[in-house]
């Protein structure tokens, strides 16, 4: 079928694009040409999708039966997508654990198929579900929101994941989170999502679907000690208190990666993924998923970090001063 993918050109968009085409399918792409080019194979369309002009006439006439949209961010690109996209046989939409108003820090049940922020705010969650509403009202029953918890895997440009990697790879003494090792953490490879959205897109399947790792699946330090095992390093974990993190000014997500603290990690993975099983959105072993985060980070050139984005990672003089203050080792 000709499929297009909103996106496609890094990231959870490129593997759809791998995946619609190994697939059979006949894979267009949409992106404004600044990250890149598709995977080979794939038709690259051109145009700013904020730009209610640009998707048809990047699309010229043809038109596609399915769609799977990565990178709708805006008000603007949801209602230029709904104005064009309306009567495909299948639309695969992805949005965030965000587009629920009390996540984070959750907990969050089974799902409603309405998004729950209702504001007009300029932000992600309501972004999200904005997007959500208005592709759902253009399109009906055969829309699909994947509201996505935490993607990782190859071709990922953020490297949260991917700083653990380097930094463990490094070895010597690490800072962890002394109270977030045990703290469960669940993650979905972005190449099993994005094989699930060609194939929900396919089946015309509808509804929201809570799209992450099932709960339990690993902790915080349970991805720690895979890291090491497969950078065969040997770094040794140094915990360093939650209070003593926080009043040294460790930003939690950002500085150690992935890292909440305790009074958010509690609820914020417990997101019932009963449905998202149901459809069988599964995800390949979490050692596989490193291991091949880690393969792609030693053979490829890596691209820039998005903008707007932090570096993710804790500063070197930063890191200094917690190893300095904390002596006893771990491993
Ligand atoms: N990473 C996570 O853990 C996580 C968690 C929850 C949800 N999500 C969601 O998952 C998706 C991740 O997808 P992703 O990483 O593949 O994509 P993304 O970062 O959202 O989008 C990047 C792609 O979209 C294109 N693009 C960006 N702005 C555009 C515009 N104005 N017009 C046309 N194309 C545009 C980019 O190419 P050009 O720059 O060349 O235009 C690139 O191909 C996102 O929707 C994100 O919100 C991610």
């Amino acid at each position: 079928m000709r499929l297009l993918v909103l996106g496609g050109t890094h990231f959870l968009g490129r593997h759809v694009a791998m995946a619609a085409l190994e697939r059979g399918h006949e894979v267009a792409t949409f992106t404004r040409g600044l990250t890149g080019e598709p995977p080979p194979g794939a038709q690259a369309l051109h145009g700013d999708r904020d730009d209610p002009a640009a998707l048809p006439a990047a699309l010229d006439g043809w038109q596609p039966e399915l769609v799977v949209d990565t990178s709708c961010q805006t008000r603007a690109a949801a209602d230029n997508a709904a104005a064009v996209l309306g009567g495909v046989h299948g639309y695969a939409f992805v949005s965030s654990l965000n587009a629920y108003r009390n996540w984070p820090p959750g907990p969050i049940g089974p799902e409603n198929s309405e998004p729950t922020w209702d504001t007009a705010d300029d932000d992600y969650g309501p972004n999200k579900a904005h997007a959500e509403r208005v592709l759902a009202a253009a399109v009906g029953p055969a829309f699909l929101t994947a509201r996505a918890g935490l993607i990782v895997g190859p071709h990922d440009p953020v490297y949260r994941l991917g700083w653990w990697l380097d930094r463990i790879s490094r070895g010597g003494r690490v800072v962890v989170p002394a109270e977030g090792m045990d703290q469960p953490i669940s993650l979905v490879d972005a190449r099993d999502l994005a094989t699930w959205l060609v194939e929900m897109a396919e089946r015309g399947q509808g509804g929201a679907v809570n799209a992450k790792g099932p709960v339990g699946m690993t902790t915080y330090g349970g991805l720690l000690d895979v890291c090491r095992e497969v950078t065969a390093s040997d770094a040794e974990w140094v915990p360093v208190p939650e209070e003593d993190l926080l009043a040294a000014g460790v930003q939690e997500w950002v500085h150690l990666p992935l890292w909440l603290r305790q009074e958010e990690a509690r609820t914020a993975w417990d997101v019932d993924t009963a449905r998202a099983a149901e459809l069988e959105l599964t995800t390949r072993p979490l050692a596989a998923t490193v291991a091949d985060t880690w393969a792609w980070m030693q053979e490829a050139e890596r691209p820039p970090l998005p903008a707007n984005r932090p570096a993710p990672g804790l500063p070197p003089e930063l890191e200094a001063q917690l190893l300095a203050g904390h002596g006893d080792q771990e491993t």
